[in-house]
């Protein structure tokens, strides 16, 4: 981690397939122009464009070449370098230990640590820092998720020497996005990522997401591998890293980009127009080395958010990985129902046919040919995941240890009325 702050230039590294070590593979440079507007300039390093092994950040935008990229999306920084960033969670913890309320862009990615999401890593020197030998272990957990809840309370971190080395410890796992408390610790499995519960929570979210985890393998879903933990009284969600995986030497990296990315687009409003899980299989097409199948996994998924109202299922909640050369649909993660007032209509944040983002089944079948998917086949599809909703989630969520106070809590999201309502054609 370094501490210089206000930084406009960094170099980039990249652990390569079958690593365990960063290279160096090229530099980033965020300046505002004449107007104010930043703009990120990245060029890949000579060196590394000449190493038979090197292989691009992300398939849409950072292509091997010797270009000079240029971007002024995204505040100046391009999309698999903001997804190696931390989100909202993260910056408030780098910012609470920066001792400011706000930071440069590049400094956000300069501050996290080495655990980011993805094989890049950032810093100050040409030369990549060694691997990271120290991971925050589960059993730190309890003392992790007392700093955590500090943090949403906006209390004062407490100071002092054990103190200060474990805020050190609560920046490991700031590195990833989301706006969820969050931490990255090891076992001897490997890493996880514990995702904590708030205070304000109305229900148990650690036991729910990975209620719908399970739920969503039951329904064909690749999904992350979970488990809960309990930290003092606490349950702890963890979910298994897709993106590293250990060996004697190290962990090895997977590249990885979100659907924002993937989508060219942004996270504000005006951006929402690319927002859409027809464009997202079109892209998968494109870049994707089993295309047919990342379409009907894709709309599996679409489908499964449609009937569990997982409305927060935005292009971040979407992710590529590449572990080598090949580049695929990353395991879902984050799926969390809802429970909005509507019963008749509950719209998911991605377009997902003819009817926009109406979480509606013939909405879902109309562009289902996008998805490599006959109408019957789609059709038998929706039937087969609706009716293992209906007939399993209640049990599902009771034996993952969802209590019945919040099943109850819960209910009304799954295969909401709306999903099958007359639209009287
Ligand atoms: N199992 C995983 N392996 C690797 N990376 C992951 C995994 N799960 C999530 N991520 C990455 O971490 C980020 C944050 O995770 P997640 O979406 O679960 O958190 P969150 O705080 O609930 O997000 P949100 O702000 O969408 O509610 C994701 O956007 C993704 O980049
Ligand atoms: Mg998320």
């Amino acid at each position: 981690m370094t501490s210089k702050v206000g930084a406009t230039e960094c170099f980039v590294y990249i652990t390569l397939p079958g690593e365990t070590a960063f290279v160096t593979a090229g530099k980033f440079v965020l300046e505002p122009d004449r107007t104010g507007i930043s703009v990120g300039r990245f060029v890949y390093g000579r060196s590394y464009l000449e190493r038979r092994e090197a292989v691009p950040f992300d398939p849409v935008e950072l292509k091997l070449s010797r270009t000079t990229y240029r971007t002024t999306a995204l505040k100046g920084v391009f999309g698999a370098l903001r997804d190696a960033g931390p989100d909202y969670w993260g910056r408030r913890v780098i910012e609470k230990h920066a001792g400011r309320p706000q930071l440069g862009e590049l400094d956000y990615l300069l501050y996290a640590p080495d655990d980011r999401a993805g094989a890049l890593g950032f810093g100050l020197g040409p030369e990549p820092p060694a691997p990271k030998r120290d991971f925050n272990k589960t059993l730190d957990l309890e003392k992790l998720l007392r700093l955590a809840e500090a943090i949403i309370a906006d209390e004062d971190v407490p100071q002092g020497p054990e103190e200060e080395q474990v805020e050190d410890l609560m920046l490991i796992g700031t590195s990833m996005g989301g706006a969820r408390p969050k931490a990255v610790v090891e076992d001897d499995d490997g890493l996880w990522i514990a995702k904590f519960n708030r205070p304000d929570d109305k229900w148990n979210h650690a036991r729910v997401e990975h209620a719908m985890l399970v739920l969503a393998r039951a329904c064909g879903i690749q999904s992350a591998e979970s488990r809960i933990v309990t930290a003092g009284d606490r349950d702890v969600l963890l979910v298994k890293r897709f993106d590293r995986e250990r060996t004697a030497s190290g962990y090895l990296r997977a590249r990885m980009i979100s659907g924002l990315t993937l989508l060219r687009t942004e996270d504000t409003h005006q951006h929402r127009d690319r927002w859409s899980y027809l464009l997202m299989a079109e892209e998968l097409r494109r870049i994707s080395a089993d295309p047919q199948q990342d379409a009907i996994e894709l709309f599996r998924r679409m489908c499964f958010n449609g009937l569990i109202s997982n409305i927060d299922d935005h292009p971040r909640n979407h992710a590529i990985i590449a572990k080598d050369k090949d580049w695929k649909l990353a395991p879902a993660y984050d799926l969390t129902p809802s429970m909005p007032i509507s019963l008749e209509r509950r719209d998911l944040a991605l377009s997902c046919g003819d009817l926009g983002r109406y979480a509606h089944t013939e909405n879902l079948l109309s562009q289902c040919a996008r998805f490599s998917l006959k109408r019957e086949e789609a059709c038998s599809l929706i039937d087969e995941m609706e009716w293992r909703i209906a007939a399993t989630w209640y049990e599902t969520a009771r034996r993952e240890g969802v209590s019945e106070q919040d099943c109850e809590k819960i209910k009304t999201a799954f295969v909401y009325p709306g999903f099958r309502l007359d639209l009287g054609e």
